[in-house]
């Protein structure tokens, strides 16, 4: 068993961070989503691993490296351009021969991990398995449609009216099979090979799918408040441990990590929360559901459900809730004048600020 593991893409929900960095390495308390991808295939018993990349394929390789710190052995297969799920399936040919893979999207999070539905779909003899999920809007994802026994009827991607509310879960598991069904499909309307094309073409042809629904907490980390909700996850699960130093004048209840080389003064941390290597939080409130990157600085400031990339500074602001503030990134309050917003800020971004 292989992996084929998606970390290419446009990223353009995420904007502007995607602009100049890879989708799949914003950090979930701390570590990038696709290091928890990488951890699972693992734990799923599987060590050959193709690493589809595309225009931040550099970064990627930068983070991920040969894949020994996983136990991995990584390939880097580059994309020339972000032409679909199923075509990424063809580029990688040669890298799966003629074993079965699971096909995971690098921006993906299962909670439980995958080591159960590998094993399904090993002792199951299917040619592919793909994983459903209810959700509430399910216009913005890979939709199935059952049949009465269960069975596939349909796959549509991103359906303007959904025939029902079963996304399709990034990972996906396949027999050699589908690489017929990759190389038969055309592209689509949006100019890509969907991977819900070639699974209907397996369904069409009469081979084995199967469809299981997964009931442990999943999510396509492509839209912000996904990360945001990602992470509230993750912390809710985190050892809780300080390495790094904090004051008496300072109060710390919940779950909290503070990082080594990580200073707290005169200020309050509400769990879950990790608080990055070499960051200083002085003067400040941070509250639940708060992810803060290594070498930041948050001073006089208040911070809530958010997550802040390396190297930021937040000074003299109150508060801030709802946030992914990239790498750094300098936040303060406007000087002299009052009800005042001062803004340079990246194309593509969003600010919504009180009144
Ligand atoms: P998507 O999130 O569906 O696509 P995207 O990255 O282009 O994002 P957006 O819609 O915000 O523009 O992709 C799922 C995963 O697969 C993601 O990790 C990126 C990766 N991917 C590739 O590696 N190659 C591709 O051709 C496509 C479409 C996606």
């Amino acid at each position: 068993m292989k992996a084929l593991v998606l970390a290419g893409g446009r990223g353009t929900r995420l904007r502007p961070l995607t602009h100049t960095s890879a989708k799949q390495l914003v950090p979930v308390a701390n570590k990038p989503v696709l290091f928890y991808g990488l951890e699972a295939i693992r734990d799923a018993g599987i060590t050959e691993v193709g690493i589809i990349t595309g225009d931040t394929g550099a970064e990627v390789r930068r983070a991920v490296g040969d894949g020994s710190r996983f136990g991995l052995r990584v390939t880097y297969i580059p994309q020339e351009a972000p032409l679909g799920l199923a075509h990424c399936v063809l580029i990688a040919r040669s890298f799966l021969g003629e074993d079965p893979f699971v096909l995971y999207l690098g921006d993906n999070f299962l909670i439980d991990g995958i080591a159960g539905l590998v094993e399904s779909f090993l002792s199951g003899g299917h040619d592919a398995q793909i994983l459903l999920t209810r959700v509430a809007e399910p216009q913005y994802y890979g939709v199935a449609e059952l049949g009465p026994d269960g069975e596939i009827v349909r796959l549509e991607e991103k359906p303007e009216h959904p025939a029902s509310d079963l996304a399709i879960v990034g990972v996906y598991t396949f027999s050699p099979a589908v690489h017929d069904a990759v190389r038969a499909i055309s592209p689509s309307a949006r100019g890509e090979l969907e991977i819900t094309d070639a699974v209907q073409w397996l369904v069409d042809n009469g081979l084995r799918v199967h469809s299981h629904l997964v009931g442990g907490y999943w999510r396509d980390t492509g839209r912000l408040r996904d990360i945001l909700e990602c992470n509230r996850i993750v912390l809710e699960r985190v050892e809780p441990g300080v390495a790094g130093t904090v004051d008496q004048l300072s109060e710390i209840t919940g779950r909290v990590v503070v990082e080594a080389g990580a200073v707290v003064e005169n200020s309050v941390i509400r769990g879950p929360a990790v608080i990055g290597s070499d960051t200083k939080i002085i003067s400040s409130y941070v509250g639940p559901f708060t992810s803060i990157g290594s070498g930041c600085s948050v001073r006089g400031a208040e911070i809530e459900y958010s997550i802040v990339l390396d190297g930021s500074s937040i000074e003299g602001v109150s508060r801030i809730a709802h946030s992914l503030i990239g790498r750094n990134v300098e936040v303060s309050r406007a000087a002299g004048v009052s009800n005042t917003h001062e803004l340079m800020v990246g194309d593509h971004s969003r600010i919504q600020v009180s009144a």
